[in-house]
């Protein structure tokens, strides 16, 4: 297994909430990068992007991806973070295993239905969403070493397949 472990996906796939059981498993760091972009902007997601836009938000996304790469642990990143060539980049240029979790459109909207936190579910509409959605999944899958399809698996079954994979 590497010595960090990166999963990538679509907003609401379960990044988040299988790396942090996935860390436990395999008891190593979790690092979610959402959360580290809050504590180095110190503003919400939100407020960031209401102030500064989307640009200025991928650029920052890239520093602290470089920055949180510097240790070893479980990296769950934000849905977004393959859309920026240079992030592409430096997840290829990591020593790291990057595992996609695949999760399909309607099971993502029935997951984000009363989210908030967001800012792309409030300023897209559906069909930019689901635009969005499609144009990520090859990127996904471009700078990924695996794929775990999601649909019908509970957390702890998703966890399992990757111990097993990696
Ligand atoms: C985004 C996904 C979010 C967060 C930000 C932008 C996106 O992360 O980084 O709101 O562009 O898809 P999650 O995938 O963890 O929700």
């Amino acid at each position: 297994m590497a010595d960090t472990i990166i999963l990538v996906g679509f907003m609401g796939a379960g990044k988040t909430t299988v790396g942090r059981q996935l860390a436990k498993t395999t008891s190593k760091k979790f690092l979610d990068l959402d959360d580290a972009f809050v504590e180095d902007a110190g503003m919400t997601i939100n407020e960031f992007m209401e102030e500064k836009g989307e640009q200025a938000f991928r650029q920052r996304e890239t520093a602290v991806l470089e920055r949180s790469l510097k240790t070893s642990a479980i990296i769950s990143t934000g849905g977004g973070i393959v859309e920026s060539k240079e992030n592409r980049q430096v997840i290829a240029d990591s020593k790291t295993t990057v595992v996609f979790l695949q999760a399909d459109f309607s099971t993502v909207l029935q997951r984000l239905s009363s989210d908030t936190d967001r800012p792309l579910l409030r300023q897209l509409s559906m069909k930019a969403l689901l635009d969005r959605f499609e144009y990520r999944q090859p990127l996904y899958r471009s700078v990924s070493d695996s794929v775990i399809m999601t649909k019908g698996k509970a957390p702890d079954k998703i966890v399992q397949e990757l111990t097993e994979m990696l």
